[in-house]
């Protein structure tokens, strides 16, 4: 057998395996925990200021239990947690930093094997894309999603109903009383975000990939399933490390298409998109948008969850969580394809049932029978815009209105409610300079709240058009990551207001009713925006960062840079 990794730092009898050690012992640790058995790091994004992770203390002991009890060597660390509820200007701008503290953290130190704890949305995929980077053996706990909202007597979804309160105020139909009240009602305990958002929806990913546990998805937060499948995992990395199952045996273009198809199925966020991407990128599978589009093409959405549908998470877990979503689409996804327990995906759903059919629908009965991700493309969106159909009104899904711009977030903020902007529910809302470099970071706010004298008309939806990105929770016909994005003077910068757009969903087209040489005129004219900050980690975010449609990595993470021993440190 070779040397494990971990030995090259605590084997042997020298100068060097003495400093490696004896540091190792100050916290009690005996000689016999540095006698071969796996090393395994505990990759914790806990955080007081990411609340959804922010029982992460009392979850790792669980995963510490399962390694000893298999006969590893438990060591957590931390790594930069970046919280969606309260980092600004958008969790995403630090994903790939946190992926980067990731990778040289494994790279750096002396371990075998790691579990990843993640939960808040962007802690998934940024922790799959570090890991993926180094290929050591690897599995992820998801912390799972806060029980449901309950208020006024009914069940209210994270940020889903956040968005309908919110206009509902503004459109005169909810108290400001009843909304600080339902402020407590909705998150009432330790977990995730529990509808469908992109929380839920890339712990959905990560099972689906194959690289978490089966029921790692669904599983509350407080529910004594989700500690046992901590420990599980703990116990199970250690047999991986033994077996030396890695993560690039598992996450093989198949894992990605059954997570697309996946995702379809469930009406999962927007935002796996680029996560999937970026973490395609990482481990060196070929994954483009259009495989989105095709491989996602005509799968029927039958998850009954908000924001698409009415369920919330614990609903789902009760029904039988993604083992049984896949069962139901079975004849769609490869059951051929590995995942962390050893087995085939075939194997894995031998047993899952599904336990309620209104929150799992049988496919006959589908929510949307074509769900998946649309990815568009027109002169307006040469690289390529999404649309998430299930979230969208049917009767928008073809469109064609007169532009309403808005250049930037600020310009929107200021322009929405005044009642003399001339606007109507016809119109295509327009927001520019949203994208990864330009926000930068690309931030939620594609699902661009509706004016307010429409929403007092009862307006409840219309076309919106940017290059940002949308909360996994939102709804609505929200067309999202236009590529190339408006503030590198891609073709999207050079719409104005009273342009006329068309959209076809059906037809996979987005379109800029301008002709060319006019658009060229424009492009003379154009101005690229002043960065909104300079040097430190944002500066360098800018210069590197890629467009939506390569999964906003930064060019140079692209890649898996293995887990080689590094130089000694003395
Ligand atoms: Fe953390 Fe929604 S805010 S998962
Ligand atoms: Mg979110």
């Amino acid at each position: 057998m070779t040397k494990r990794r971990s030995q090259h730092w605590f084997g042997g009898h020298g100068k060097d395996a003495f400093i490696h050690r004896s540091w190792m012992k100050n916290n009690g640790l005996p000689d016999d925990a540095f006698d071969g058995r796996p090393v395994i790091g505990i990759c914790n994004t806990f955080s007081e200021f990411t609340p959804c992770n922010a029982h992460f203390r009392g979850l790792v002991e669980h995963i510490k239990a399962g390694v000893l009890e298999a006969g590893g060597l438990p060591l957590e660390f931390p790594v930069f947690s970046c919280g969606e509820s309260n980092l600004r200007p958008t969790a995403m701008l630090f994903r790939n930093l946190a992926s980067m503290d990731v990778e040289e953290s494994i790279r750096g130190n002396p371990m075998d094997g790691v579990v990843l704890m993640a939960g808040c949305d962007k802690t998934t995929p940024a922790l799959v894309m570090g890991a993926a980077s180094c290929d050591l053996p690897s599995i992820v706990v998801s912390g799972g999603p806060m029980l449901n909202g309950r208020f006024q007597g009914r069940e209210i979804g994270s940020g889903t109903d956040v968005w309908k309160f919110s206009e509902d105020v503004r459109a005169g139909v909810m108290t400001e009383r009843e909304f600080a009240q339902a402020e407590s009602a909705m998150s009432r305990s330790p977990g995730h975000c529990m509808t469908m958002g992109t929380a839920s929806t890339m712990a959905s990913m990560v099972e689906a990939l194959g690289i978490a546990l089966p029921g790692n998805a669904a599983y509350p937060a407080v529910d004594a399933h989700r500690a046992r499948l901590a420990r599980m995992s703990g116990r199970r990395i250690v047999e991986m490390v033994r077996e030396d199952l890695r993560l690039s045996a598992i996450l093989k273009k198949e894992a990605f298409a059954n997570a697309i198809r996946v995702n379809g199925a469930i009406g999962g966020s927007t935002n796996a998109v680029v996560h999937l991407l970026a973490i395609a990128g990482r481990i060196g599978v070929e994954l483009t948008l259009d495989d989105w589009d095709e491989l996602g093409r005509n799968i029927p959405t039958i998850v009954d969850l908000m924001p698409s549908g009415r369920f919330l998470m614990e609903d789902f877990c009760y029904a039988g969580g993604i083992p049984a979503v896949m069962k139901e689409i079975a004849n769609l996804l490869d059951l051929d394809a590995l995942t962390v327990t050893g087995r085939t995906l075939r194997e894995e759903l031998a047993g899952a049932m599904n336990y309620n059919p209104q929150v799992i629908r049988p496919r006959q009965q589908a929510l949307t029978p074509h769900g998946g991700i649309a990815v568009l493309r027109g002169n307006l969106a040469p690289g390529g815009a999404i649309i998430k159909p299930s979230a969208a009104s049917p009767e928008l899904m073809r469109h064609r209105g007169r532009a309403v711009v808005f250049e930037d977030i600020d310009h929107y903020k200021a322009a929405v409610d005044d009642p003399t902007l001339d606007i109507d529910e016809s119109c295509i809302m327009v927001l520019k300079n949203c994208g990864p470099k330009g926000y930068p970071g690309m931030a939620e706010v594609g699902n661009m709240a509706l004016p307010q004298k429409l929403l007092k008309k009862g307006v409840r939806d219309m076309v919106r058009i940017s290059d940002a990105r949308m909360s996994g929770t939102a709804f609505g016909t929200v067309v999202l990551h236009t590529a190339p994005e408006a503030a590198i003077g891609g073709p999207f910068a050079l719409v104005r207001g009273g342009d006329i757009i068309e959209l076809d969903v059906d037809a996979r087209k987005l379109h800029l009713d301008v002709t060319d040489e006019e658009l060229e005129r424009r492009r003379l004219e154009w101005e690229a925006p002043v960065p909104t900050m300079q040097g430190g980690y944002q500066g360098l975010y800018v210069e590197h960062v890629l467009q939506a449609d390569r999964g906003a990595d930064l060019d140079f993470l692209v890649g898996c840079r293995g887990h080689a021993i590094p130089r000694e440190s003395h």
